[in-house]
């Protein structure tokens, strides 16, 4: 690669120890192209065009701070309540506020200007998910000639759902100035082409790529993956008992954001109903951890108390003195420990309602004994499942099905959990996070630049 690999993504790693899909997987490019990644501060400030340096090796990386108002409006309110909800079909949860879009479209013209004072024309420019839609309109506007690529993480939205926002036209306008837009799976690139058929300015040329007014872009699916390698390693680790002297003998997992597109209401519930009617002497647990996330947007104060309501009404009805069936644990843990739940659990539980691709459930996988490996309960509406077809997938709507699948697993024959986990384990290893990054990478330098000023710079 000639020029050097610019990243910007509203999250950017603080300290020096890097994990985490993403942030793995940008890192790992980043490394190789010797590039600069570019993101929020987490601590808000003064919201203008300056950028603390966080550190310099393997690659820069800068922080710019919003406002206050700007985390309130940019942040919880534009991306995380009207967006979020959007592509996660939950119309009824967007929260339409004039000063959320004011606020969305300063940050996104501010991180334009400072992409500006430090690209080079030959640079590389790829930007990372819905807090930065408008963001390749704002460069191209400041005359930026570089590739530019952007990463959905997150579901494409419907059609019709895009209609909630106050100018569903510029949706499409605002991604047809990137070079290249990478999706997770191939139901999400069909609705975005969905998009473009629908809409008047847009041409399919025969290559496949689609001509908008006077730019040409492309849309294709690249599904996320993990360090599998590393991650199977961790779990590996004998050294680590995340459970101390309190071992829950046989037990399901769960790992999520406690966020409501990922169906942790019904989960307890199919829970429930598998506990009314498991076999006699039979007690799993279901140990569930949820992080507290977005905490101010009222949705996510709704969730975590629907939740703790029904956690103890699941615990009154079944406990007993020595045992407690649902585990439910509301922050993170370390990284090496989650690796070792995993591969002491029977099950993993994933019971998404919509989820760009979920990456529990290849965590959940790399991390297995392939001689005595447990089963994915993976819900249908993940984008994982879209590849993972030999998990056994739940509808998480159909609360007798999350109740059926949590039986079915914990019964299921050595044979066949090895076969489903063979299966899943190639689905893994073919979609690493470094396979993630160089192929997009590799077609976002092939892809024909849209603007060309030589003299730029
Ligand atoms: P989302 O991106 O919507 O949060 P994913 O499943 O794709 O969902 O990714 C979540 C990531 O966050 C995974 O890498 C997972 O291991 C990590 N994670 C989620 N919950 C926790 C937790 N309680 N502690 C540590 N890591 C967590
Ligand atoms: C999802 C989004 C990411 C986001 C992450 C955590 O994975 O796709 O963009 O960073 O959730 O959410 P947060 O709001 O804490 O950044």
């Amino acid at each position: 690669m000639a020029g050097r690999l610019i990243v910007i993504s509203n999250r950017i790693p603080m300290g020096e120890t890097v994990s985490g899909g993403l942030v793995v997987a940008l890192h790992d490019a980043l490394g190789c192209a010797g590039g600069i990644w570019i993101g929020a501060h987490p601590e808000t400030g003064a919201g203008d065009d300056a950028v603390e340096e966080l550190g310099t090796a393997p690659y820069r990386r800068l922080a710019f701070r919003l406002t206050e108002e700007e985390q309130a409006n940019y942040y919880l309110g534009y991306a995380n309540s009207v967006l979020w909800p959007l592509c996660h079909r939950r119309g009824d949860l967007v929260e339409m506020r004039s000063e959320y879009q004011a606020a969305y479209q300063a940050v996104n013209a501010r991180v334009a200007r400072i992409v500006a004072r430090i690209a080079r024309p030959d640079d590389l420019i790829w930007v990372h998910d819905y807090h930065f839609l408008p963001l390749a309109t704002e460069m191209r506007a400041l005359g930026l000639p570089n590739r530019i690529g952007f990463f959905l993480h997150i579901p494409f939205p419907a059609l019709g759902d895009l209609s909630v926002l106050s100018q569903p036209e510029r949706f499409a306008d605002d991604l047809a100035h990137y070079n290249l837009i990478g999706l997770q799976t191939r139901g999400d690139v069909a609705r975005c082409l969905e998009m473009f058929r629908a809409d008047p300015r847009a041409e399919f040329m025969p290559d496949g790529s689609i001509k908008f007014r006077d730019r040409i872009t492309s849309v294709r699916s690249f599904p996320i993956g993990i360090d599998t390698a590393g991650f199977a390693a961790d779990a590996a680790q004998e050294a680590v008992n995340p459970f101390g002297r309190e071992s829950p003998g046989r037990f399901i997992i769960g790992v999520d954001r406690l966020d409501y597109s990922k169906g942790l209401p019904n989960r307890f519930r199919g829970f429930a109903r598998y506990l009314e009617n498991r076999p006699e002497g039979v007690r799993p647990c279901l140990v569930q951890i949820a992080p507290p996330t977005r905490q101010q947007v009222r949705a996510y104060q709704d969730i975590t108390r629907e939740l703790e309501e029904i956690a103890g009404h699941v615990n009154g009805a079944f406990a007993e003195l020595d045992w407690t069936p649902l585990r439910y644990i509301h922050r993170a843990v370390p990284r090496v420990e989650l690796a070792r739940l995993y591969r002491k659990a029977s099950a993993c539980l994933v019971t998404s309602y919509a989820d760009g691709m979920n990456l529990v459930a290849k965590e959940f996988v790399a991390a297995q004994d392939p001689e005595n490996p447990g089963v994915l309960l993976l819900s249908r509406f993940a984008g994982a499942a879209e590849d993972m077809t030999d998990a056994l997938q739940i509808n998480p709507y159909d609360v007798e099905d999350v109740a059926a699948a949590i039986g079915a697993a914990l019964e299921m024959p050595l044979e066949e959990r090895r076969k489903r986990h063979e299966a899943c384990l190639e689905v893994v290893r073919k979609t690493d996070v470094t396979n993630w990054s160089t192929d997009f990478l590799r077609v976002l330098m092939t892809c024909t630049p849209s603007f060309d000023f030589p003299d730029f710079h």
